[in-house]
């Protein structure tokens, strides 16, 4: 161990990080060999640079933005029943898979718990975990198998939300044969100095590495390989908080393996030429997802010649992507993003700060950034009121909430 902290003390001053060790003699023995592992583990490289980013202005958009082409479901006509054959016969073979991505902070929503926990106000009190898991399931009989489910979860939400399922009895899913859970990468939170900070444990304060963690950590985790042992081909990734998410899509399905694209997305059309939502388009000739804010004025309102905006299909968090596909896209580190957030901390004395305004940044990749890697993909334009209702944030903000939600679903499923 003295070798091993000799060692770790050297990387620390080779990239001014000693403070890391401030309060190592106070730990116990268990913890004083979590927070040495974790250091070994830290890129410092990476971490620099990430901090060096954060003081350099965003670079000029030099991309060309055009758009992309897409489908609209409801008016394939009879190609409809022809997609949907194909993918209705992949999913019979089991080919296809579901992740969910439940390791966010939910910090909008303000939830005591795992977003997955959360109960949107249904007269059956049913979780989103519960809803998903539902809806998996009625899909799942109507082709005659269980649909394999994988969720993503963080460390720091991980125990809550396994504890979660238990108690739930997985919903009918056998944990380790059809339902499996994994945890997704951290990264470190730096303060405004580029000082890594400790957390109240004592340890290295890291966070989620962002929903672009998913590729990455479905290979490390061995998730692929148990995917391909399966014989999944397929798989659907979306998030935990749409509750009316459609996880299996024989049309979807259908559509990629007949076009021969390893990535199809499903788009709902903007609810207006200037509504905050990123959408599908190409970026120097690869599909891409651009934010609202990189957009300007003009292309935002720009139409076809049937007025359909020409930017305005909205990425959703509902993507199909081959096992191949997920396996390369690990295999290449994302960009990280960069967002200034409250971070509580310990600091040189061994206080716990609480702090009431933002004072640390935090690192996150996006799942959409990895597009840009593949020549083509299909999107593909579903109903917002079938498929698309978001729980982000409390009711107070009126949209993306529980009651909005809630509102959606029971039209969708006519309870009311
Ligand atoms: P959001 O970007 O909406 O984040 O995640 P969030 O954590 O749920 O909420 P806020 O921003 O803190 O309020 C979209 C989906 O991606 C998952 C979330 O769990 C959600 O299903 N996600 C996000 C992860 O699994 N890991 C992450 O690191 C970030």
């Amino acid at each position: 161990m003295d070798k091993k902290l000799e060692e770790v003390k050297a990387i620390l001053k080779k990239y001014g990080q000693e403070h890391l060790l401030n309060h190592y003699d106070k730990l116990d023995e268990k913890h004083q060999k979590m927070l040495i592992n974790q250091i070994e583990k830290i890129n410092f490289e990476l971490v620099n640079s990430l901090y060096q980013n954060t003081s350099k202005e965003p670079k000029k958009q030099q991309d060309e933005i055009t758009p992309i082409d897409y489908l609209d479901k409801y008016k394939l006509n009879d190609k409809y029943k022809y997609y949907e054959n194909i993918g209705k016969k992949a999913i019979k073979e089991g080919k296809l898979a579901a992740v969910t991505m439940a390791g966010g902070q939910g910090t909008r929503l303000g939830h005591n718990g795992p977003k997955g926990t959360f109960d949107i106000g249904l007269d059956s009190h049913k979780s989103l975990f519960e809803l998903l898991a539902d809806s998996l399931k009625e899909e799942g009989k109507k082709y005659g198998v269980i649909i394999p489910w994988f969720i993503m979860t963080s460390r720091e939400n991980n125990k809550a939300t396994v504890e979660f399922f238990e108690k739930h009895k997985f919903f009918g899913y056998q944990k380790d044969k059809s339902i499996f859970f994994f945890i997704q990468g951290e990264l470190p939170m730096i303060d405004t100095e580029g000082k890594i900070l400790i957390g109240e444990d004592g340890l290295i304060k890291e966070a989620a590495d962002g929903h672009g963690g998913i590729y990455e950590s479905l290979v490390k985790n061995g998730m692929t390989e148990k995917m391909r042992q399966m014989g999944v081909e397929w798989v659907f990734i979306g998030g935990v908080d749409n509750c009316l998410v459609k996880m299996v899509d024989p049309v979807l399905m259908g559509i990629a393996i007949d076009k021969g694209v390893t990535v199809a997305c499903k788009s709902v059309v903007k609810a207006n030429a200037h509504e905050k939502v990123g959408v599908f388009c190409k970026r120097n000739g690869k599909p891409n997802v651009i934010e609202y804010s990189e957009i300007t004025e003009e292309m935002a309102e720009a139409t076809d010649e049937n007025g359909e905006l020409l930017y305005g299909e909205s990425h959703i968090l509902c993507n199909l992507f081959s096992v191949d596909a997920i396996e390369r896209m690990g295999a290449n580190p994302l960009p990280y993003h960069v967002a200034y957030k409250k971070a509580t901390y310990m600091d040189k004395d061994g206080n716990i700060v609480v702090p009431d305004s933002p004072n640390a940044y935090k690192f996150e990749a996006f799942l959409f950034d990895a597009f840009g890697s593949v020549d083509d993909m299909a999107v593909l334009r579903v109903k917002r009121e079938e498929e698309f209702a978001p729980v982000k944030n409390a009711d107070s903000a009126g949209v993306d909430c529980p009651r909005t939600a809630r509102k959606l679903y029971k039209a969708f499923y006519h309870l009311d």
